[in-house]
């Protein structure tokens, strides 16, 4: 297992390119199974969560070939040749579970693996389920796969949402599209993943309205064409590289980051003293004076503050001058960065979805063990002002969601390597 040795002190500068969405491929991808005809995806980010999901859709019969160097992915399911997915891929991956509205949809049935939990939670897929069956799908439970079925079809109706949902929503929308009739789904998310998925879904001939609202309209339409679609930048790549600056000093441009994707991210980073521009070319990131000020963050579904940057702001606070409170309101189990940050001497107390963070002068570096994903990514920001050396182990989690982080920092200068494992 590889790790990556960061020595603390460097202030950085310079620019770092912002990639295609992980978590907006991992739901255009299965966007294929749609249709007969070819789908491209331009701008996709090479990660090792494109691999596997490309890896889930080849295990269907579909075709998907990762051109220059996996920037594009040309794919096509023309040829399908199986309704299921197996549990040894939907354990790795729990995006996986995305290919079911859609072959759904298509096909008329579905075996998936149900995802199971993972570091950060329970994360269950109920409400996937429920908004399938709004649309008339029939639903059986059996060794830990989901039967799903649609004699005759889906059908289009109202699909209430409890409480927002990124991936059902997804799933809905996607199975919508091909649904006779029209679909409304209330409560919907708003993430610009949802809307970069829309935009894909009508450049393929859906006709659906609404999205980035809570509710979105969707008239089903007998079938769907091929479409080449590019892929939206990386908010959450993007956030965590606007705090490596904030973290360390100095001045650091994110090429192809725009102000929209980030507004409550950078809001909090505004209020924590730290300047943010927008340039021509993306987001310009640095101090505004001295040391940075503690805040208060509170987690909430799009456009509230993003639930996958509430590690890497609180590596940031580790450091801010005063007392800052992070409550985490998505995730039962996402504070698991805590305890690493405090083996570097942070002052951390958590208590069920709320972490209190004392400002200390300066972290010191120390082994960590990265959790998950974006656990992983804030001991690397820690460490990158920490006094000495951090060496961030497990960092295959690192790798599902970040391309070249040692290369992209390190290019504005930050002293960091990847070490190969044993
Ligand atoms: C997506 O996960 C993202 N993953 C997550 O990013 C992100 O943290 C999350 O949305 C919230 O923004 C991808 O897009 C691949 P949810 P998803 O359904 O769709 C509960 C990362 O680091 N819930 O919006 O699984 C769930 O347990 C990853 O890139 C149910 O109870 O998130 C959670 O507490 C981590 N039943 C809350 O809702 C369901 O059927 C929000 O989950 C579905 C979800």
């Amino acid at each position: 297992m590889d790790s990556i040795l960061v020595t603390g002190g460097a202030e950085l500068r310079g620019e770092i390119p912002i990639a295609g969405a992980k978590n907006a491929c991992l739901t255009l991808m299965p966007a294929t199974l749609l249709t007969d005809d070819p789908l491209t995806l331009t701008n996709a980010p090479r990660l090792s969560d494109i691999r596997t999901m490309t890896v889930l859709l080849q295990s269907l019969g579909a075709e998907v070939s990762a051109l220059q160097d996996g920037r594009v992915l040309a794919m096509s399911s023309h040829d399908l040749n199986s309704d299921r997915a197996d549990y040894d891929i939907v354990r790795k991956m729990r995006a996986s579970i995305l290919v079911l509205g859609p072959l759904l949809a298509r096909h008329g049935h579905a075996v998936v693996s149900l995802p199971g939990g993972c570091a950060i939670g329970a994360r269950p897929v109920d409400l996937h389920l429920k908004g399938l069956e709004a649309l008339g799908a029939q639903l059986e439970l059996k060794d830990g796969y989901v039967h799903a079925s649609a004699p005759g079809g889906l059908r289009g109706g109202v699909v209430e949402f409890p409480f927002v949902s990124v991936g059902a929503t997804e799933n809905v929308l996607m199975a919508a599209t091909l649904t006779k009739g029209t679909s409304v789904l209330k409560n919907a998310a708003r993430e610009p993943e949802i809307v970069d998925l829309a935009r894909c879904l009508r450049a393929m001939g859906a006709q659906i309205e609404g999205e980035g609202t809570d509710t979105i309209e969707v008239q089903g339409v007998d079938a769907l064409h091929g479409a080449t679609h590019p892929v939206v930048t990386d908010r959450i790549e993007l956030g965590t590289y606007m705090l490596a600056p904030a973290i360390t000093g100095g001045e650091v441009e994110c090429l192809g980051g725009k102000l929209e994707l980030v507004a409550a991210f950078a809001e909090r980073l505004d209020a924590a003293g730290i300047h943010v521009e927008e340039t021509s070319r993306g987001l310009k990131v640095a101090r505004k004076n001295g040391r940075v000020s503690a805040v208060d963050v509170e987690t909430a579904p799009f456009p509230g503050f993003p639930t996958d940057l509430q590690a890497q702001m609180m590596a940031l606070l580790c450091t801010a001058q005063g007392t800052s409170v992070l409550e985490e309101k998505i995730f039962e189990n996402r504070f698991m960065h805590a305890p690493e940050l405090m083996r570097m001497g942070a002052e951390i107390d958590v208590h069920g979805g709320t972490a209190t963070v004392t400002g200390v002068e300066r972290l010191k570096g120390a082994p960590v063990m990265a959790t998950d994903l974006r656990a992983s990514v804030s001991l690397i920001l820690a460490g990158l002002a920490a006094e000495g050396e951090t060496l961030v182990n497990r960092v295959y989690h690192l790798d599902r969601g970040y391309e070249r982080v040692e290369e992209k920092l390190s290019a504005c200068g930050a002293r960091i390597e990847r070490v190969q494992g044993q």
